[in-house]
């Protein structure tokens, strides 16, 4: 007997930073089956880093139909498909052909610096953040249309024309899944609007003043919908007929699959970045400290619930940085092993801040530094310093969430790729001196969306029923010295203090 319930399933889509892949799932919330695919990391200046959409939606095509294949089962087993994503990662593409007009900008890419500080200059960074409960950054997808329109011959008329589509990742899948140029709609869920900085969290609208001061017309922009209810079906391939339910940044996504439902509930995913969401219900809270405030998720006519962010820009593109350009390690699990080797940082501390600095500093001028090399320093100790890196700042993430919402640390609920690293886990352990746990399905972005999409189409009932699902698979604590931690994160600190600034 196969290791999953006799069906029915639903399925979700994760187009994700360095990868697109499929995941089907039982009503107990179990991968039946997986499949995956990477897709090219196209850098073509320092801080730019861009996308292939069209290479992106043939993986996405291509690991669906391995999804299912692999579960040995057919559109008739699938009662919802389910769509996550990398978010804030933008693309305008031709309504009548389907093309892209130009590579998708990725949510790293750092171009739109410079235009960031031009929309700031008289008002400041905060300009737009009581709307959109975002400071200006070059992260967010409103810069990036508007960079694009700018910069490609004739963009912009077309785009007045009508001619021109914009999504992020979750639009674009979702067009092309429900028909493309044969009638595909153009939406967007909640969660992936509050990352353009151009929809308002309070009207959970596109914001007239800010699409004028961003000069982005509104004609190319996808009705904003809610994260769990059903858009369309889809149109051919091996899914042709089934409901496409539900939309979530992965992010938010995370927090759904981490049953993360009721206020003060968090979690931290480990993967190309880190990022922390803690649920804050249906309160709007604005950040002193660095934080983001974002929407959580929105089933259907419900109620939107909103969530604190904290955004790390580089975790475990770090440790593939290590492999890919640096050529320290074979592959992404060797880190561990190399960090092992040794007792300690011997000194060395990485901050890397490739994509400037995001939460609690939000500095598109800083850039990576490694500081306290000595002759002593050995790679190994380069890649305890890149697993320390990530656990600092989270350290930073969580003393933030602590100061904004008055309310401290008990556990951290984490997932993602890198947790499979128990030095990393322990390390976090140590550093946030508080229990660090993790679940048994650690794919909490696609289960997440699955859940959304389930709940939508009634295959579960509630979230309660949801909730059940979750169990804990492991779980660190910490065993660091307090004294040593405390001198530790002086030095961390001191060292992100040198990545500020580089740019100016
Ligand atoms: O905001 C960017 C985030 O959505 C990317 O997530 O998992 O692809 O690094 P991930």
């Amino acid at each position: 007997t196969a290791s999953h319930g006799a069906g029915p399933f639903i399925a979700a889509i994760d187009q994700g930073t360095t990868s697109s892949r499929c995941i089907v799932f039982d009503k107990d919330g179990r991968i039946v089956s997986v499949d995956q695919k990477e897709h090219e990391q196209i850098f073509p200046k320092p801080g730019w880093v861009e996308h292939d959409a069209a290479e992106i939606w043939t993986n996405v095509q291509e690991v669906v139909a391995g999804a299912i294949h692999k579960a040995g089962i057919t559109s008739a087993d699938v009662k919802a498909i389910g769509i996550t994503n990398q978010r804030e990662t933008t693309l305008l593409w031709d309504k009548n052909t389907g093309e892209p007009v130009h590579n998708a900008l990725v949510w790293q890419d750092t171009r739109t610096d410079a235009l960031c500080k031009e929309l700031g200059r008289n008002v400041g960074q905060d300009r737009f953040r009581r709307e959109t409960g975002l400071p200006l950054a070059s992260y967010f997808a409103g810069p990036k249309v508007r960079w694009l329109l700018d910069n490609v011959e004739g963009l912009r008329e077309r785009a007045e024309r009508g001619e021109i589509l914009f999504g992020t990742m979750d639009s674009w899948v979702i067009w092309n899944l429900t028909g493309g140029v044969d009638g595909g709609h153009h939406v967007t869920d909640v969660t992936n609007a509050s990352r353009t900085m151009l929809m308002n969290l309070h009207t959970m609208q596109w914001d007239e003043r800010i699409l004028d001061s961003m000069e982005v017309p509104a004609a190319v922009l996808p009705e904003i919908r809610s994260s769990a209810e059903v858009y369309g079906t889809v149109k051919g391939g091996v899914l042709d007929g089934v409901p496409v339910a539900s939309a979530l940044g992965d992010q938010q996504a995370a927090l759904f699959g981490q049953t993360c439902f009721a206020e003060g509930e968090a979690k931290s995913t480990y993967g190309t970045g880190t990022f922390m969401l803690m649920n804050t219900g249906d309160k709007i809270i604005n950040s002193y400290s660095g934080l983001l405030t974002t929407v959580g998720y929105q089933i259907g006519d419900e109620k939107p619930v909103y969530a604190l962010e904290g955004s790390i820009a580089v975790t475990g593109s770090l440790v593939q940085w290590m492999r890919d350009q640096m050529g320290l390690i074979k592959s992404a699990a060797e880190i561990e092993t190399l960090a092992s080797s040794v007792e300690d940082n011997g000194g060395a501390y990485f901050v890397p801040a490739f994509s400037g600095l995001f939460a609690p500093y939000w500095r598109s001028d800083a850039r990576g530094v490694i500081a306290g090399l000595t002759r002593y320093v050995t790679k190994a100790h380069i890649a305890r310093a890149v697993l320390e890196a990530t656990a600092w700042q989270t350290r930073e993430i969580t003393d933030a969430m602590t100061k904004d919402s008055g309310v401290e640390l008990t556990a951290l609920k984490v997932d993602g790729g890198m947790t499979s690293n128990n030095l990393l886990m322990q390390t976090l352990s140590d550093f946030l001196d508080a229990p660090v746990v993790r679940p048994m399905v650690a794919e909490t972005t696609c289960l997440g969306a699955a859940y959304a999409a389930g709940l939508a189409v009634g295959f579960w009932p509630d979230t309660d029923a949801l909730r059940a699902n979750w169990r804990r698979a492991a779980e660190w604590t910490p065993r660091m010295d307090a004294g040593k931690r405390d001198s530790e994160y002086k030095n961390w600190l001191k060292a992100v203090e040198r990545s500020m600034g580089w740019l100016e």
